[in-house]
């Protein structure tokens, strides 16, 4: 089904398109702008929609409203930007983050590089990037409303791209010489999603893994968006595999072109606008086990999707509570981007009727629960504890030597 912008029933792509022009006009992008006023106002839709018709013109009233909503949805990562751009709902849930993409583009140029095309456009977020970062940029979509929110994204924030129709298999297929669609770098980032739903085998992303890791081998300056679930059997040699965490969530992993790979892995953490890496030559293995000590790290997912944890236990001193889960603990805090400390003042088996004795003897009434290697519901075990105490306390169940474990932590 193409994108719509609509509020309604599903409408054609050479539809979509239309009303996406019609928005570009300056009744449009009055249009637009009242619709973000009673968005603002919590205007409910159907208040909102007859306003817009009556005052717009059901051609342009409803796409607006449709386009607002996207805009509200898109502000927090799009920034001042947004009231500038056009979205559907598909484009912007394919859509990557505006800060990563400017990193990634700034590290896919470095060294003077002047072109670059953007395989698979959508709304456009790479080919900004890239354009802003100074880039003569080719941006290449087959789908037509694609190519038309680019096409008006790029100009409405002054910037200039040349929007291709074109098969990015059949590009790739092509490229030469280190050079795709006549560009010497390359970013690619296959539609993962379909029916609103994740396509977890990679043959079935579009374009499928057989022309990323054709990409990679002929472009030696490309770079793949891939799923963090990704399986590192996949990564082809002598390519980097980069795992980006912004506030302890994965947001996305990248596979680097051998011209641009500088590592074996890298983990990304961006914490509170700060970018910490953590970048690794060779598989480090897995870190020993022992006990329980004083203190419990918790690395982020951005360090145990990359395989870094047996690097960071070395860093910190710090060894496995258990072989097969990635939990750290050492006997001192550690000051770090890799991991959330937490001080440890009891470990015992686990007994749901033991922790309630001893929470209730600690005075704790709220807990916060963590968990891995359990099966246990983090919101029923959070119920069954809640108490009368004042006190807080984390209660991280997992196992130990493949016990059923609780680890009791300080906030
Ligand atoms: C995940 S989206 C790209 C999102 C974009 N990087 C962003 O951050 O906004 C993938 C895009 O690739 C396009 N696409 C998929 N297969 C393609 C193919 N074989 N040729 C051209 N475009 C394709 C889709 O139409 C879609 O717009």
């Amino acid at each position: 089904m193409p994108s719509q912008v609509r509020a309604e029933q599903p409408v054609t792509a050479a539809e979509t398109v239309r009303q996406l022009r019609a928005l570009a006009t300056p009744e449009g992008t009055a249009a637009l702008a009242r619709a973000g006023r009673l968005l603002a106002d919590r205007t409910d839709v159907v208040t909102a929609l007859s306003r817009l018709r009556a005052e717009f013109g059901a051609e342009v009233g409803g796409p607006a409203w449709g386009v607002a909503r996207q805009r509200e949805k898109a502000r927090p990562a799009f920034g001042a930007d947004t009231d500038r751009l056009l979205f559907t709902g598909d484009t912007l849930e394919q859509a990557g983050r505006p800060e990563l993409a400017a990193r990634r583009a700034a590290r896919l140029l470095a060294g003077g590089v002047a072109d670059a095309v953007d395989l698979g456009c959508a709304s456009g977020t790479e080919t900004i990037a890239l354009a802003r970062a100074g880039a003569s940029v080719v941006a290449v979509d087959r789908d037509p409303v694609a190519r038309e929110l680019t096409a008006h994204n790029v100009a409405a924030l002054g910037l200039t791209a040349q929007v291709r129709d074109a098969d990015v298999v059949e590009l790739v297929a092509a490229a030469r010489d280190g050079r795709v669609a006549d560009c010497t770098a390359a970013v690619l980032d296959p539609a993962r999603r379909a029916g609103g739903r994740r396509i977890l085998d990679p043959d079935g992303w579009s374009p499928p893994w057989s022309t990323v890791t054709e990409l990679l081998d002929r472009v030696p300056r490309s770079v793949v968006k891939v799923a963090p679930g990704l399986d590192h059997d996949r990564v082809p040699a002598g390519v980097e595999a980069e795992w980006v965490s912004v506030g302890g969530s994965i947001v996305e992993a990248l596979l680097w072109g051998r011209g641009l790979s500088s590592t074996w892995r890298r983990a990304t953490v961006v914490r509170s606008g700060q970018v910490h890496e953590l970048a690794v030559d060779a598989d480090p293995g897995r870190a020993p086990v022992a006990a329980p000590r004083g203190w419990l790290h918790e690395p982020d997912p951005a360090v145990i999707r990359s395989g870094l944890v047996a690097t960071v236990a070395e860093r910190l001193g710090a060894t496995l509570v258990d072989g097969q889960i990635a939990y750290l603990t050492s006997d001192a805090p550690a000051d770090s981007p890799w991991v959330s400390s937490y001080r440890v003042t009891d470990v015992l088996p686990f007994s749901v009727k033991r922790l309630k004795a001893l929470l209730r003897e600690r005075g704790i009434g709220r807990v916060v629960v963590k968990k891995r290697g359990s099966a246990v519901e983090p919101e029923a075990l959070v119920k069954q504890l809640r108490g009368k105490g004042e006190g807080r306390a984390v209660v991280v169940v997992t196992r130990v030597a493949d016990v059923p474990t609780v680890l009791l932590c300080e906030p």
